[in-house]
């Protein structure tokens, strides 16, 4: 007979956590994070060990093959470096046509978005926020509330991740904590 079985992975609702098999973790330390936030005095006066974000991802196919999907999961923690908000890296795809789907769970954020030619914009996540990030465009998540942010992530496996031209070029805007309230401010 025809057998109906469980699925080895399950996802928690309430906090995006993934369960099961092919799963990774990665835990981004300030340390790893040289070139993000822009007050170097404040970067040196954290506790470099100091967890930033947390990544998990459900790789059921191999990296780079064409065709599958990551199912992926991000929290980052409340705080702030400078009047910076912590955030994630930041990145483009390696392969420029792949898109993404984000979708707010936990906390209060703010998705940062450039396109090629640098224009900056900016969308708000809260829990069951939706966002669907075109392939050519960086993307890069801050927490601005006072716990946890976490989201979920969809993206095909062989996007890839092109950090470079961010550490190297940044995003042409910051998001700043001005009088309470966070602000993009254009760079230079
Ligand atoms: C995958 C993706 C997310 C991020 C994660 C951490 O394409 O966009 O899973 O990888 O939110 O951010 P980064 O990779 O910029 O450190
Ligand atoms: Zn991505």
């Amino acid at each position: 007979h025809l057998s109906i079985i469980d699925t080895a992975n399950t996802i928690d609702y309430s906090n995006g956590e993934i369960k099961g098999e092919s799963l990774i973790n990665a835990t981004k330390y300030l340390k790893e994070l040289p070139n993000i936030f822009e007050d170097q005095q404040s970067f040196e006066n954290t506790d470099p060990n100091k967890i930033i974000y947390e990544v998990q991802a459900f790789l059921p196919v191999k990296e780079g093959l064409e065709g599958g999907l990551f199912f992926g999961k991000t929290i980052i923690y409340p705080g702030k470096i400078g009047d910076e908000y912590f955030m994630t890296k930041g990145h483009f795809h390696e392969k420029p046509d792949r898109g993404e789907f984000y979708w707010g769970i936990q906390g209060e954020g703010i998705l940062l978005l450039m396109d090629k030619n640098r224009n900056t914009w900016a969308e708000k996540m809260y829990p069951g926020s939706l966002h669907y990030i075109n392939g050519h465009i960086a993307h890069r998540t801050i927490n601005i509330g006072e716990s946890i942010l976490s989201f979920g992530a969809c993206w095909p496996s062989d996007a890839g991740h092109n950090y470079q031209e961010i550490m190297d070029n940044g995003f042409s805007a910051r998001l700043k904590e001005i009088k309470g309230k966070p602000q993009l401010i254009p760079v230079r």
